[in-house]
Parts: C-alpha cells; structure tokens; sequence
C-alpha cells in the first residue's frame, strides 16, 4: 500500500501563525502535526509516502522540513497542488504516484488517537473497494457526515449539511483502491469550488462498490483553530512517555509527567505535567503548569504559564499575571514594560489576537 498525506491550505483560522508557518509544521507536544501523521503512516508499514502540497511559500517549508523522509526510514515524494480545488482533486492529481496501488490517504493535520496501524492490516487484507473512518462528534454541521444503513452500510454521505442526518463524521483518513479515480473524474465541484472527496466516495456507494465503515472510539481532533491545537496538545502530552533529558538544579520541583529536551535547564522553578520543555530552552525562576509545551531555544523567566504552546525561539519575562490558554508564535517577546508612560506596548502581526487583564 501507498499513502497519500494531504499538506496544502492556507491556514487561515490559525492566522497569524500560519502567515509565516505552514499549519502542519505547528508543534503538538513539540513535535509538528505534519510529522505524527508521517509516523502514524510509517508505523502501519507503509514506507512509499506523496505528500501533497501548494505552490507557496509554506509548501517550500513543508519540503524542507519533512526533505527526503529518510529520517522516519521512509520515501517521500512531493506531489505540488496548484491550488486548494478539494480532496478529490488532489487524489486526482496524484494518480502517476499511487498507480493501481491500494492506497491510505491521511489530512495532515488530524491527530487520532491510536494510529492506524490496525485499520491499515485490516483494509490491506480486504476486497473493499474503501474504508472510511467515522467518529460521533457534537458539531457534524462542520465536517462530511455520513448515513448507515441498518444493516451498518454507508449509504449516504454529505459534505458539511446544514441540517445533519447523523452525528458520524468523516475523520480526515481514507482508504482507496484505484476505483476511486473513476470516481474522482466523475464528480463535479461543490458549492464551494471544490472537488468533495465526500462526493467521490458517495458515487463509489452509488455505483456499486464497497465501502466499508470503520467506527473510531478514541479520540481524533482536526488542528484548524486555536483550540484544536491545545486540546491536540492536552491529548498528545497525556500520552507520552515522558523523560529528563536535560538539566535541572536542586531548586526546582518538577513531576514525574514532564519531558526536558536536551540541552534544556530548570532553574530555581516548578513544572507540573504533563508538560514538555523543548531543547535549549531556560526556565528561570518561573512556574509551568500542566499542558505546556514550550518548544526549541525559549525563555520563560521570571513568569508563570499554564495550558499554552509557545513555538521556537520565544521569550517570556517578569510578566506580573499567569499566562493561560494562549498559542504563541516564533520570536515572540512577550516583557512587562517599567518605563513610562504605563501602559500596554504592543505590535501584533495581522490577526492577532490578545486577552489582557
Ligand atoms: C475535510 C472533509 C470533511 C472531513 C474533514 C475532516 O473538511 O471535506 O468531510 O470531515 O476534512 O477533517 P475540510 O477540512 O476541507 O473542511
């Protein structure tokens, strides 16, 4: 079997960090979504990888980041999307690297819990023409929802109903035979502009091939916005095997669920997990309470955080008020001002968005 990993899109609901980032490439539990989903695809024993990208900027990133796959012992092949027209349409302009090959395709930005090494065996070694993953979830309005039968078929699936007929919704992972080109060329754009891959699996159910319902029980969570990032984050850290890797002095107090990065320093601070410190980064004299992760080369000094993810190179000092249920970018310098006049000193990119006191 093949994957397929869709890394395209602008990003937009995670503006102004996805100005300057791919959205893939933000951290969970330090390390960038884009890269558990590689990980989930590998450890199902998939090693023949096209990960779909734009044409911009944040598509350059994505390509050096991920380079050529040898890291994850896997190889890459980037497959550029001139620009968002679907799913479908990019499973459409991947067809020269699937072939006839069975094929998982996996949005790079979900998070499921469990991997998919499981439905991977199963659907490898099945004559379904499809597998889809449906979970129950408390808002089908905004995803693909899908119908069963009572006999536990799909027969009918909807791109994002105003008035839901179920609460099973698609999670961003699919599986295909090479019928599914059939379908893809068939289909026609949705209200929005774009090739549904929830249209192309309705006309495969329409035209008489199976496909198959796969029910997840754990958890799952699309990264779009803000709050999905911590809550992948608050998941994520949960789960983890947590280690020290780097130093911490005899003053500080630090749980048993926290990760220190190499090259990391605790001074004269408290750390309550699950909580990840990245590499090189200084906690001086702060507190970092449970589901933080601060990534690679910060500063927290002086400070207390809590609920956060704060991304590479970032410094936080002498700020009076705990900082909680905050995404905050790259080389941000988050200081209290002493100097008059007293007031809040800002500069905020495009979008940003700042809860004060
Ligand atoms: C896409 C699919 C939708 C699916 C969702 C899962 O939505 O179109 O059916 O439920 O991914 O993340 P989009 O992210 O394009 O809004």
């Amino acid at each position: 079997m093949k994957g397929l990993i869709l890394s395209g899109g602008k990003g937009s609901r995670l503006y102004p960090l996805t100005y300057t980032s791919a959205k893939q490439l933000v951290p969970v539990a330090n390390k960038p979504v884009l890269f558990r989903v590689i990980e989930a695809v590998r450890d199902a024993g998939i090693t023949d990888i096209g990960i779909v990208v734009g044409i911009d900027d944040n598509a350059r990133q994505v390509r050096e980041a991920v380079g050529r796959g040898n890291r994850w012992g896997v190889k890459v092949t980037f497959i550029p999307q001139e620009a968002p027209l679907g799913l479908a349409h990019a499973v459409k302009i991947s067809r020269d690297f699937l072939g006839d090959d069975r094929f998982v395709m996996f949005l790079g930005d979900n998070v499921i819990q469990g991997g998919i090494s499981e439905l991977i065996s199963q659907f490898a070694h099945s004559n379904w023409n499809s597998q889809i993953v449906l979970t129950r979830v408390e808002r089908p309005e905004q995803y693909g929802v899908a119908v069963l039968g009572e006999d536990g078929s799909v027969v009918r699936l909807i791109e994002k109903p105003k008035d839901p007929p179920s609460d099973l919704a698609l999670v961003g992972i699919y599986m295909f035979d090479h019928h599914i080109f059939e379908a893809v060329n068939a289909i026609k754009p949705s209200w929005r502009g774009e090739l549904e891959i929830t249209d192309a699996i309705q006309w495969l159910v329409d035209h008489g091939y199976s496909v198959h319902p796969y029910i997840h029980r754990g958890w799952w969570i699309d990264t779009g916005r803000p709050d999905d990032m911590l809550n992948a984050n608050d998941k994520v850290l949960e789960e983890l095997k947590h280690e020290i890797r780097g130093f911490v002095d005899k003053e500080s107090r630090v749980s048993d669920n926290v990760t220190i990065e190499e090259g990391a320093e605790v001074i004269n601070s408290v750390i309550r997990g699950p909580t990840i410190i990245g590499e090189k980064t200084r906690i001086v004299n702060s507190y970092v309470g449970p589901f933080t992760s601060i990534y690679h080369h910060c500063v927290i000094e002086n400070s207390e955080i809590e609920h956060c993810i704060v991304l590479e190179h970032s410094v936080i000092e002498d700020i009076p008020a705990r900082i909680a249920d905050s995404l905050i970018g790259r080389y941000v310098e988050l200081r209290r001002s002493p100097y008059k006049p007293k007031a809040y000193k800002l500069t905020l990119g495009d979008h940003s968005k700042v809860g004060i006191l």
